[in-house]
Parts: structure tokens; C-alpha cells; sequence
């Protein structure tokens, strides 16, 4: 059975008091997680370690970074490795998310060399994928996640590919409050599963979470994650909201 996860992405945002207030919350709430259904933290690199303490009473809360270099170490002043990462403790790695690929040109093939190196650290990528709005308009969002799904990770074998979560997230519904309607998440999730079923086959495909990002309340978090094929959710500004995204993780 295919985890459900809800993770969120606090991106550059908080101070040290907030990350405390935040994470004390989550650790205080009544969360319904278990081993099937987790929550997930990615946090501001500087508060891996204080969100990893703070969580470590409930073993299905996990800290998550936000981003890693490709190299597994040396001079490349200010990067993060996944050799860091993993010394941590830390499991799980948002990549690929569309602000990375915007403002720091990550490309798909760039990815693929991060995705590969998390993989040897035994670190979970969390994927991101997902189109801009011309694309939307255009009708091609689905050749336009196929092309970054194979470019960035139809390269892996099925036992790796099996290891990683990928996030849909619509360039235009982040941060903007406008979300794809549960119908528009289903179909495109339904699309990256048969995808991912051609390449690798029924069971990988249906090994593999998929969650949806883009503008995930409180008030649409039920209605997006009831669709069979949503996994859950990452979750940008209203994860940054205790008692909204305990609510969220509760959906
Ligand atoms: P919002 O939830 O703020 O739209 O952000 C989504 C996102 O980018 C999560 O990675």
C-alpha cells in the first residue's frame, strides 16, 4: 500500500522563535498519522536539526530539506550535500520544486544527477514536477510532465524509482490561491501513474505516492486528497499556520 504523506514547505520563511512556536505545536497535536499516513517538515536548512529533535516523540513526523547540491562533497561554498543530510538523519528531500527551477535554473537534467545522488544516500526525493500557466492554456500540461518525468527519472531502476514520492505542483496555482480543482488533480495524477506504469509497470506505479501542491487549505485539503489518485499534499503558505495545517494533515 502506497503512503499517504502531507509535507510541508515552509520554503525562506520564519524566524528561530517561529520555527520553535511552529514545531512545538505540531509536536503537542493530536495528528492522525501511523505508518502508512505521515507528515512530512521541510523546513529552512538552519532549523533541520531543531525540527528534527522537536518531532523525534512521534515516529511519523519527519524533517525534510528543502534542497541539495549534486556533488557528495567539496568546495562549493554555501551548498548543502546530501552526505550532510544524511548524517543528520534527515529522510527526505524536496527537489525539483518549480521555484529552484525558476530562479536558480534547475534543469531537468540536473536533477536527475540530485535525484541520483539522494537515492545513494538513501534520502527520499520528493519530486517536484508540475507546468506554468501558458502550458495550462495551451492543453499540453500532460506531454510537459511527461518530458520531466523522463529527463529527470525514467532513468532509475524500478527498486529506485519505488523509493521516491513525486509532487505535482502547477506553476499557477502556487502561492496564488488559485488551486486545480480536484477533477483537474485527478487527471493529471492518474496521467504521471500511467506514465510511470509504462516505463516501470502496474505494481511500481501503484507503489508510488503522488501528491498534490498548489494552494492546499484547510478548506480544499478533503476534497483533494479524497481523489484515488492524490496522496496527499505539499503545502506552502498555509503550512506556515499551526492549527491550518494540522487540520490539513487531519484531511
Ligand atoms: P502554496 O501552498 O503556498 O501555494 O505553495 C505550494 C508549494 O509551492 C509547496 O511546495
Amino acid at each position: 500500500m502506497r503512503k499517504q504523506i502531507v509535507s510541508a514547505n515552509w520554503k525562506m520563511n520564519g524566524t528561530l522563535e517561529q520555527a520553535n512556536q511552529l514545531l512545538d505545536a505540531f509536536a503537542a497535536a493530536a495528528l492522525l498519522v501511523d505508518e502508512n499516513r505521515i507528515a512530512v517538515f521541510a523546513v529552512p536548512a538552519p532549523f533541520l536539526m531543531l525540527a528534527k529533535e522537536k518531532l523525534s516523540g512521534n515516529p511519523y513526523l519527519f524533517a525534510a530539506a528543502q534542497n541539495a547540491y549534486s556533488k557528495k562533497s567539496g568546495a562549493y561554498t554555501g551548498e548543502i550535500s546530501v552526505e550532510i543530510l544524511q548524517s543528520l538523519g534527515i529522510q527526505y528531500l524536496v527537489l525539483g520544486h518549480s521555484e529552484r527551477r525558476e530562479y536558480f535554473q534547475e534543469s531537468n537534467a540536473f536533477l536527475a544527477e540530485k535525484v541520483n545522488i539522494a537515492l545513494a544516500f538513501g534520502i527520499c526525493p520528493i519530486f517536484c514536477c508540475g507546468e506554468p500557466l501558458e502550458i495550462r492554456e495551451a492543453n499540453t500540461q500532460n506531454q510537459f510532465v511527461a518530458q520531466q518525468l523522463k529527463e529527470s527519472l525514467f532513468h532509475l531502476t524500478p527498486a529506485e524509482f519505488s523509493k521516491i514520492v513525486i509532487a505535482y505542483e502547477p506553476i499557477w496555482a502556487i502561492g496564488t490561491g488559485k488551486t486545480a480543482s480536484s477533477e483537474q488533480a485527478q487527471e493529471i495524477h492518474q496521467f504521471i501513474r500511467a506514465e510511470i506504469a509504462t516505463q516501470y509497470g502496474e505494481q511500481v506505479a501503484n507503489e508510488v505516492s503522488i501528491l498534490y501542491g498548489g494552494s492546499v487549505k484547510a478548506n480544499n485539503a478533503k476534497e483533494l486528497f479524497s481523489q484515488p489518485d492524490v496522496d496527499g499534499g505539499l503545502v506552502g503558505g498555509a503550512s506556515l499556520n499551526a492549527a491550518e495545517f494540522i487540520q490539513i494533515i487531519n484531511s
